[in-house]
């Protein structure tokens, strides 16, 4: 099994994004998170394209962007534009999934549904051959810094056996990505409940000193030896 690492920038210094981006590829991070919400969908307003264009020559890393925006579609070619590799949005915010996850594809990014805790798995049933990605929610989206809600686990066994079954059909795999409260003490656990791509905000751009370019390292290694003992 390859584990990727995706800290999310939520938790970086805003002030210095494409420092950060650099730092924590440096220590590395296998693709950058990138958190989009607009204050309608959820109730947090941060970053969108402009932005994303402005790190993408910080890092040749995919950038993961989570879309937390409702309508979906518009905005979808300004992220394939401005650099985007892996677009995800939430099947609430998208009138026509499967018109939706077709946009993404047709911009020339990889596409993913991102499951609330409420939002059943059924989502993905008939779209399955245009997923590349299924990403878990383990805390309400809005925030970073919350904690891992438990029930994830036994949600991720249940998505992980519908991708491993549609993966023995097919011989297509699909990334089944976690975020939300992801920290060296649970990523073990949320692994072997079948993850294999982990969000992590506040545990990644929360350690160190600030004044340290190599302060990412030692939270980077720690999470990686968790994931070595699965
Ligand atoms: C929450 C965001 C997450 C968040 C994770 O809505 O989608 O990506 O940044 O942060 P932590 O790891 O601190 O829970
Ligand atoms: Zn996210």
């Amino acid at each position: 099994m390859t584990y990727r690492i995706a800290p999310s920038l939520l938790s970086a210094d805003f002030a210095k994004l494409g420092e950060e981006v650099a730092h924590v590829i440096a220590s590395g991070a296998d693709w950058i998170h990138f958190d989009v919400m607009d204050n309608h969908y959820v109730p947090n307003l941060t970053i969108g394209p402009l932005v994303c264009e402005a790190i993408r020559p910080c890092t040749t890393a995919p950038i993961d962007v989570h879309l937390m925006v409702k309508p979906v579609d518009r905005i979808v070619p300004d992220f394939a534009k401005a650099g985007a590799n892996i677009i995800t949005f939430h099947p609430e915010g998208s009138e026509h999934v499967d018109r939706t996850l077709g946009l993404i594809r047709d911009s020339g990014c990889q596409a993913g549904l991102v499951f609330n805790p409420a939002t059943p798995l059924t989502w993905m049933d008939h779209v399955m051959d245009k997923l590349d990605v299924v990403l878990l929610m383990s805390v309400n989206p809005g925030y970073g810094g919350q904690s891992f809600i438990p029930g994830t686990l036994d949600k991720l066994r249940e998505a992980r056996a519908k991708i491993d079954a549609y993966a023995q059909k097919t011989g297509r795999r699909i990334l089944l990505e976690v975020d939300g409260g992801v920290k060296v003490d649970n990523i073990a656990e949320i692994a072997r409940a079948g993850a294999d791509t982990f969000v992590a905000g506040s545990a990644v751009f929360g350690a160190g000193k600030d004044s340290d370019p190599q302060r990412y390292n030692s939270v980077m290694a720690s999470l990686r030896s968790a994931l070595a003992g699965v």
